[in-house]
């Protein structure tokens, strides 16, 4: 039987849709065969930030959602072309969508992710695995994060260790010893959500490019202590996060409360902010790690890895690339991965981590025909 499977994701960030072809084997080692990063076509991107930011219609909602189905299918069609796969040999799309609204808590928690995989299915003629979170919320648990079952079928061997995956925002999993599931997994806090929108607004650029802008900076302690005491770093895990919880107005109010900040020493700031979470939360949550395996975009930001590296020492700090699997490429592998699972009716979630009743076949199938 074909054994090719597609991951594809959107992340927070909204930089691109990452899509990715594995061999996944009968014991499901994934074997990298060809990644795309695909611009979001148009203004999808400044599209998702509005409806992140909850002040659009049903109307624009409805229409994004069929938007990203497309632009989800043509990211499959472009990686399929452009690297001469046999769309035969395809078993499956696992397809995370892109998440504009996540609420883990309160009486009737949701998330919700756009990207109509009804859409993919019929424009790629492949079958798609979508809608993944969702069963782990309603067995009661965070629906987030998703990747910690995968983390652990890739890098189960590895003795205390934690994966920490930073993008928009950072989330951890800890492998323990000779465990079949992963010891615990969490969203620390922001990775890059923050300093990225703070870039945005004042270099107009997508993001500090090595983080060159906050280097130049100061961080300023007393901002740094204020963002610090936001109540997601008082609460224990099981948790996730959603970027509205560290939006941008919401750092304006603590900046307003200071004599006039410079840009930059705000940027360092930042960067800080993620890095002392980041670190904070290994430190009191994941006592036994000696290793950090860093993956997503953050890796990217060098002046980043520098603090994380100096906060986190002795723990040393690695990347997804020294075990196998790139940095940017590790999230949509996951996906391929869960659609794997859920094709061959095996669990995807880590219930110790995500706080739900017990293991769950993830996701809705959107047959090919
Ligand atoms: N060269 C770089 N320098 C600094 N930051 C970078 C660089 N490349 C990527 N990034 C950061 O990584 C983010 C994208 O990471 P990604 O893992 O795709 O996040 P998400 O899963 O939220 O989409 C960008 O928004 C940016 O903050
Ligand atoms: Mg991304």
């Amino acid at each position: 039987m074909s054994s090719v499977y597609i991951g594809l994701i959107s992340g927070t960030s909204a930089d691109a849709i990452d899509a990715v072809a594995v061999d996944i084997d009968a014991q499901g080692s994934t074997t990298q065969l060809a990644t795309a990063a695909i611009d979001l076509p148009g203004d999808l991107r400044k599209k998702i930030f509005e409806v992140q930011s909850q002040s659009n219609t049903l109307q624009e909602i409805g229409t994004l959602d069929a938007q990203l189905g497309e632009a989800f299918a043509n990211a499959v069609l472009q990686l399929i072309e452009t690297n001469n796969i046999n769309k035969a040999e395809i078993n499956a799309i696992g397809s995370h969508g892109q998440t504009v609204l996540h609420q883990p808590d309160g009486e009737f928690p949701f998330t919700m992710q756009l990207g109509d995989p009804n859409i993919i299915a019929e424009r790629t003629g492949i079958t798609t695995v979508a809608d993944l979170r969702r069963r782990d919320m309603a067995a009661g648990g965070q629906g987030a994060p998703l990747v910690l079952a995968f983390h652990q079928a890739w890098l189960g061997e590895q003795q205390n260790t934690a994966v920490l995956n930073m993008g928009g925002i950072a989330n951890i999993t800890v492998l323990a010893d000779n465990a079949d599931e992963p010891l615990l997994g969490f969203d620390t806090g922001p990775a890059n959500t923050l300093l990225d929108a703070w870039t945005r607004k004042h270099l107009n650029k997508p993001y500090d490019e090595n983080g060159q802008w906050a280097q130049q900076g100061k961080v300023h302690k007393p901002l740094l202590e204020s963002l610090l005491k936001h109540p997601y770093f008082r609460q224990a895990p099981p948790k996730s996060a959603d970027i509205n919880q560290f939006e941008l107005k919401w750092l304006q109010n603590f900046i307003r409360m200071f004599d006039s900040i410079a840009e930059q020493d705000v940027a360092a700031t930042l960067v800080e902010f993620s890095v002392t979470s980041i670190a904070g939360a290994i430190n009191q949550w994941a006592k036994e790690t000696q290793q950090v395996v860093a993956c997503g975009g953050g890796c990217k930001n060098k002046f980043l890895m520098h603090r994380l590296a100096k906060q986190l020492a002795p723990i040393t700090l690695h990347t997804s690339n020294e075990f196998g699997i790139d940095v940017d490429w590790v999230e949509a592998t996951a996906f391929a991965w869960l659609a794997y699972r859920t094709l061959h009716q095996q669990t995807g979630n880590a219930p110790r981590s995500t706080g739900a009743k017990g293991p769950r076949i993830l996701g809705g199938i959107y047959y090919a025909s």
